[in-house]
């Protein structure tokens, strides 16, 4: 299915915002596989640049988070 299909410019917001943060989601899992490892090898800085590309995904994903609360109300109407 693709986007195009949908008619409803505030249901198509409501499914990039899903999709986006789905990615987001799974970058913070494997940042934080990744830190674990860097952890575990002793490597402070590899940890120290992983830690904050996970605070940059968790921040986007606040972002999107706070931009759905409305797009997703809109969408259902
Ligand atoms: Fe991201």
């Amino acid at each position: 299915m693709s986007l195009d299909n949908l008619a409803d410019a505030d249901i198509k917001d409501a499914v990039m915002i899903a999709c986006a943060q789905m990615v987001e989601h799974y970058e913070i899992a494997i940042y934080g596989t990744l830190c674990n490892w860097a952890d575990k090898l002793g490597n402070k800085n590899a940890l120290k640049l992983l830690k904050q590309n996970i605070d940059k995904e968790e921040s986007a994903d606040k972002k999107l988070t706070e931009i759905a609360r409305s797009i997703n109300q809109e969408a259902m109407v």
